[in-house]
This record gives structure tokens, C-alpha cells and sequence, in this order.
């Protein structure tokens, strides 16, 4: 259909209203988190501080980073009526669908659901954070036959996670770079699945139908869903050699291919130099057996894709290689997604609600025109 003059398709362009929790810089096409460079936060902060930051606006001096730690460390572990509910999902069902399930029934089952005070807020947000990495590491050991491990009060954010998921925790640099991809996930202005969160806050609805209505628009290949997608694709190409020639009778087939490309970013995603950085330090320990192979085959799709295209790599495209190497089951990529943007999505829940004005757009009518409804004959 031909669009009348002034419509705006998928908003591109379009600013809606103001936020005070990121931005790009342009000049410098470095990603800031309340002001602070997100490469300097990803390289001297944990994923708790950054976490505390997006939320309070600073951040937190070590008296409060360590009231938060102690508080985030309480709130992981599920209660059983939760664990059971999921245990009882199909294990064909996709562990999107189980995270969107366990936060529909968080809201379920808290009875201050309909509380949307900034400290109702924080106290919901904080559990969240804390519970969903519970809920991630039982159902992917749910899949694999094996029983939970419960969350560990003495490990922090990600190590814990890690004891989750495989009973161990890796070497520290395998944790940093999972934490690097945490920080990284963490916010990224009016994204579709933050923009959701907005749309269903600014009709005055309750925080947990804000997130799983995210969680949904994360969960599309086009969007969050791309980690795992980039994943299916390196196992389709399979070898190195074949990139060129898989990636121009895919483009012949106008295929998206997944992890390129961006909205905002015309010019490389300021976040991809250091997920590929840690990316390069995993590929270095040689921890998979076909690391290299994989590496070969990521390097050469992306030079492919630069030279066809000219498009660049967005962060889902070393995140997801970075996650197989660390391990991860490929469905549960786009949960670790959540896991961290749980953090961008409910502080702009709150900031919606600090000054909010209902999300309504108009639509341009391309119907018939009117006309009489016939008389019933007959
Ligand atoms: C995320 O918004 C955010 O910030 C999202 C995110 C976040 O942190 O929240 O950064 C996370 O979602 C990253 C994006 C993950 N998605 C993918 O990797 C899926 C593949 N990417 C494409 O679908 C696409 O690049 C989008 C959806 C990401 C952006 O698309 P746009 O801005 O709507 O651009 P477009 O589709 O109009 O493309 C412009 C041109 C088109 O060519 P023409 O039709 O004009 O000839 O570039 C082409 C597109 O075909 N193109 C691609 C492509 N991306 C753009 N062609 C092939 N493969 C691609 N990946």
C-alpha cells in the first residue's frame, strides 16, 4: 500500500517523548547509561552496580551496593507453589514462554500487584532481577533431565548463576564476559520490548503486565530473539568456507540475516568492539572443540556481510557465539537478554509513570469508504 505523506512505519525517526536513563552520543557512537560511557561501566563494574545505577540514577556508594547485594541475594530463590507451576510447562514450549509465565504469575500471586509507588516499584524490579536467573537455570536443567540447584547466597549476580545452571562456577574470565554481555543488554532507550513496557505503564496497568508484554516483543528474531537466531545460523553455514556463498543466496532470498544491522546504529553498534572483545578472549581459551572453527565461520560472515551489504554486526551477533562458548543451550539466549534487560525496561516503567501521558497514536484509513448496509433479503 502506497502511504499517505507524514506516516512514520515502525515509528522510525520518530522521538515520542524524553528519558533521562541513556542515550547514544552520536559524535562518539558510545552508548551512555545516565551519563556514564557503557564501555567504562562494562569494564570497572559489576552488573549489581549497574543495575542499582539505571534504577536510582547514580551509582551506589559501597554501604548501598552492599545493602543491595544482601537484599538481591535474599529474594533468589523461588517458592514452591512458583517452582511447581513451571514444572508443569511442556518441556517443547520455548523458555520465553516460561519466563513470560513466571512473571504473569508473580503478579498473580503478589498482593500488591496494583501498587505503582516508585517504592513498590523498586521492591518489585529487585525481585525480578533477583528470581529470574532462578527461574532460566531450573527450566534449562529441566530440559537437560537434571534436578535444580538452588541459588547460593554467598555467590554473587552472575558466578551464582553459573552454580545454577551447571552445579560449578567457571573461571573468572568466562563469569566477567558473561557479566560484560549483562551490562551491555542491561538498556537501550525506546527499543520495541521498552517502548511496549511503556505503552502498557502509560494506561496506568501494573508493572508485571508490562514486563511480560516485553517479554513477548523481545522474544521476535527481528528483536531480542536474534542471539538465538545467530546461533541456528553458524550451525546451518557449518563451515567457514561456505559463508560467501550462503550468505548471497540468502540475501538473493532477501533473508534478514540475524545479529546485523540496527534502527538507531547505521554505523557499527557502539556495543559490539567489546562483546567481541570478550568474545576473542573465549575463543582464545579454546574451552569448546570447535571453537575455532566457529570463530573462523563468525569472522567470515561478518567480512561478508560488510563487503555485500556494507551492514554491521549489532550485539546479538557476538553475544551469541559468546553464550555457546560459555555453555548456554541456544533457546535459553534470549532469556539472558531478560535476565539483564529487566533492568532498562522496569526503570522506564517507573520513569513513564513519573510523568506519563497515555500512548495513542493515530492511523492513517485506507478502507472502503462509506456505505449503506444492505436490507436482509429473503
Ligand atoms: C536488537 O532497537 C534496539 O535498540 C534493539 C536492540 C536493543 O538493545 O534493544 O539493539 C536489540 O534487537 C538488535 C537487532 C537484532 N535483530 C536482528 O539482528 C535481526 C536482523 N536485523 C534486521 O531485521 C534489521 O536490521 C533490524 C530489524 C534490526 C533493523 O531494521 P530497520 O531499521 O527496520 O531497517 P530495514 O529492515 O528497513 O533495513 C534497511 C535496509 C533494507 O534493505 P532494502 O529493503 O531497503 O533494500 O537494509 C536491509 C533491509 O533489507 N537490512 C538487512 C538487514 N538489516 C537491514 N538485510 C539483510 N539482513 C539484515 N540483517
Amino acid at each position: 500500500t502506497t502511504l499517505a505523506p507524514g506516516i512514520h512505519r515502525g515509528l522510525a525517526g520518530v522521538v515520542v517523548d524524553a528519558t533521562g536513563i541513556s542515550t547514544v552520543i552520536q559524535e562518539s557512537n558510545s552508548l551512555t547509561y545516565r551519563g556514564y560511557p557503557v564501555q567504562d561501566l562494562a569494564a570497572r563494574r559489576s552488573f549489581e552496580e549497574v543495575a542499582y545505577l539505571l534504577w536510582h540514577g547514580e551509582l551506589p556508594d559501597p554501604a548501598q551496593l552492599a545493602d543491595f547485594r544482601s537484599r538481591e541475594r535474599a529474594l533468589r530463590p523461588l517458592d514452591r507453589t512458583t517452582a511447581e507451576v513451571l514444572a508443569r510447562l511442556p518441556e517443547t514450549c520455548h523458555p520465553m514462554d516460561v519466563l513470560r509465565t513466571a512473571v504473569s504469575f508473580f503478579g498473580a500471586e503478589d498482593p500488591t500487584e496494583e501498587d505503582g509507588s516508585p517504592a513498590a516499584h523498586r521492591t518489585k524490579s529487585l525481585n525480578l532481577l533477583a528470581k529470574l536467573p532462578t527461574v532460566v537455570a531450573a527450566d534449562q536443567r529441566r530440559r537437560r533431565g537434571l534436578p535444580p540447584v538452588p541459588p547460593d547466597p554467598a555467590l554473587g549476580y552472575a558466578e551464582n548463576f553459573f552454580h545454577m545452571c551447571f552445579g560449578a562456577v567457571p573461571d573468572p574470565e568466562v563469569v566477567r564476559c558473561f557479566e560484560i554481555s549483562l551490562v551491555l543488554y542491561a538498556e537501550h532507550g525506546f527499543n520495541a520490548s521498552t517502548f511496549t513496557a511503556r505503552v502498557v505503564t502509560s494506561t496506568l496497568s501494573d508493572l508485571y503486565s508490562a514486563v511480560t508484554a516485553a517479554i513477548g516483543a523481545l522474544k521476535g528474531p527481528l528483536h531480542g530473539g536474534a542471539n538465538e537466531a545467530v546461533m541456528h545460523m553458524l550451525t546451518e553455514i557449518g563451515d567457514p568456507a561456505r559463508a560467501p556463498e550462503w550468505l548471497a543466496a540468502a540475501l538473493a532470498e532477501k533473508r534478514k540475516i540475524m545479529g546485523f544491522g540496527h534502527r538507531v546504529y547505521k554505523d557499527g553498534d557502539s556495543r559490539v568492539p567489546i562483546m567481541q572483545h570478550a568474545l576473542d578472549s573465549l575463543v582464545a581459551r579454546g574451552a569448546h572443540p570447535e571453537t575455532a572453527r566457529l570463530a573462523a565461520l563468525h569472522a567470515a560472515l561478518r567480512e561478508a556481510m560488510l563487503d555485500h551489504k556494507g551492514i554491521h554486526p549489532n550485539l546479538d551477533y557476538p553475544a551469541g557465539l559468546a553464550y555457546h562458548l560459555m555453555g548456554f543451550d541456544t533457546p535459553v539466549f534470549t532469556p539472558l537478554f531478560v535476565m539483564s534487560r529487566i533492568t532498562g525496561w522496569t526503570a522506564h516503567i517507573t520513569e513513564q509513570l513519573a510523568h506519563n501521558a497515555l500512548i495513542r497514536p493515530l492511523a492513517s484509513y485506507t478502507g472502503p469508504g462509506q456505505r449503506a448496509v444492505p436490507a436482509v433479503t429473503g
